[in-house]
């Protein structure tokens, strides 16, 4: 039988990504890492099967990808990562982003089915407003979600555990006696929105309406829903953000106000997008597993074009949490329940779930 990309990976005991990385001859590979994975292409002889998959069909060679936006640093790293495991399988990649509109989503599904593509990549915008639009192409041409779902499991989905990234930034701030901690988090339309706010609501304890706010994953948010939650007569001591932008927004309102971050409040991200560790203090949040979401979504995508019925499948990757300088200075003092809490910087990888 062939051997897959995650054969090789498993073989050189590194990521799918990296191999991808090593096979297209991107840069930043460590030489270990690289003479590994040529290592196990030799042993397991691993070809991929673009010719095989050019002639069998007509190809295009062009896979589409449509996300919300490209001014959010999360997405272009996605794109970024994207395309370079594209561009080992020998696809180029044709980019459209929907601007969290489900209607120019739909018109850019069209277009690219029309264009025939051999497939698409789709983050969806919205949980049910995007779900007549991706059925109707997934009718059509090869089609996975990455990074968002509208929530059926009809179509290929890769996503991270964001319940129990929520649960880790909890229980990381109680670690450090933050007893009233507040949500500002995107709107529950959209896949990331929704997981992320029901999974405070399941990891915090006494629920209080008036410190859970939603709209956008948006600085400018951040920004807002902040100045609205520390002006009222009891502030909170701690704000879980639902991405790293929102809480760039949170630190910039708090240091307007007059308040020390994380000393009066602690402040977490999620993401850990290029921006984490460039502002001060740097960002504790959650890191989400780029490449290894985009290495398996494309995996998944090229083997619904070999294979256009077969079942979809559901692939829900860990994810880590970083503690930094926005919620506990270097070495702090031991808090108020003896929990010892590591250095900032400090990884702490989830359990793998696969659903
Ligand atoms: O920052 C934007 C958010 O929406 C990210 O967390 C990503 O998961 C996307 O869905």
């Amino acid at each position: 039988m062939q051997a897959s990309i995650y054969d090789v990976a498993k073989a050189a005991g590194v990521s799918a990504s990296t191999v991808s990385r090593v096979l297209s001859g991107a840069r930043a590979v460590r030489p270990e890492s690289a003479a590994a994975v040529a290592a196990a292409v030799e042993e397991l002889g691993y070809r991929p099967n673009q010719l095989g998959r050019a002639l069998r069909k007509q190809s295009t060679q062009a896979i589409g990808m449509i996300v919300p936006r490209v001014d959010n640093p999360f997405f272009p790293s996605v794109v970024q990562h994207t395309e370079e495991s594209l561009r080992h399988q020998g696809y180029a990649l044709l980019l459209c982003t929907s601007n969290d509109d489900p209607d120019i989503e739909a018109q850019r599904l069209d277009m690219l089915t029309e264009r025939q593509v051999d497939g698409v990549l789709i983050s969806p915008c919205h949980q049910t407003l995007s779900l007549p639009a991706v059925r109707r192409a997934a009718e059509r041409i090869p089609l996975v979600q990455l990074d968002r779902s509208v929530g059926e499991d009809a179509y290929d989905f890769v996503g991270v555990d964001d319940t129990d990234g929520i649960r880790q930034l909890v229980d990381h701030l109680r670690s450090l006696g933050k007893r009233d901690i507040a949500y500002v988090g995107g709107d529950r339309g959209n896949w990331s929105g929704a997981q992320r706010h029901s999974a405070f609501l399941a990891a915090i304890d006494a629920h209080r309406p008036e410190r859970v706010l939603l709209a956008s994953f948006s600085e400018t948010w951040g920004r807002e829903a902040a100045e609205q939650l520390l002006t009222a007569p009891t502030p909170p001591d701690a704000i879980v953000c639902g991405n790293d932008l929102i809480a760039h927004g949170v630190i910039t309102t708090a240091t307007r106000l007059g308040l020390r971050v994380p000393h009066d409040l602690a402040v977490s991200g999620y993401d850990d997008i290029s921006t984490a560790t460039l502002v001060q203090p740097s960002l504790t949040t959650v890191r989400q597993p780029v490449g290894d979401l985009t290495a398996q979504a494309t995996d998944l995508l090229l083997a619904r074009i070999d294979e256009p019925r077969r079942k979809a499948r559901k692939l829900i990757l860990p994810t880590r949490l970083i503690v930094r300088g926005s919620t506990t200075q270097a070495g702090a003092a031991a808090p108020a329940d003896g929990v010892r809490v590591p250095a900032p910087s400090t990884d702490v990888l989830s359990s793998p779930v696969q659903v």
